[in-house]
């Protein structure tokens, strides 16, 4: 199995990796036929995500398509992350081989799941 040198160097070198205190959205999700996990932390400002954090237990294909769906979703309004797709994430990360193309499903849903739970607070708030 092949992986692009793109998606090498985001499972290497991963960005946003972590935790951050106090997130104003934090989204878990699994993928339910191999057990990986994921969670996405959000910090929200005038509805634009303005600071975004991942920690994934998974495989190489995951690991590189959460960090990269942080990188794609940081500034962009929570409509406009929203719009993000996994096969946006994969495109932007050169690929992926297709036994690895349902690993990118995390990284969707676990921006959706992020600001769902953003939402349902400020919902509880107001
Ligand atoms: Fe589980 Fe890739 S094998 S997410």
């Amino acid at each position: 199995m092949e992986y692009s040198d793109k998606v090498m160097d985001y499972f290497m070198n991963p960005k946003n990796m972590g935790t951050m205190e106090e997130p104003d959205g934090v989204g878990e999700v699994g993928n339910p036929s191999c057990g990986d996990q994921m969670t996405i932390q959000i910090k929200v400002e005038d509805d634009r995500i303005v600071d975004i954090k991942f920690k994934t237990f998974g495989c190489a294909a995951a690991i590189a398509t959460s960090s990269m769906v942080t990188e794609l979703a940081r500034n962009k309004t929570l409509d406009e992350a929203l719009q993000l797709t996994n096969q946006e994430v994969e495109e932007e990360l050169g690929g992926l081989p297709p036994i690895k193309r349902h690993c990118s499903l995390l990284a969707e849903e676990g921006l959706e799941a992020a600001i769902e739970n953003y939402r349902s607070k400020q919902e509880g708030n107001s």
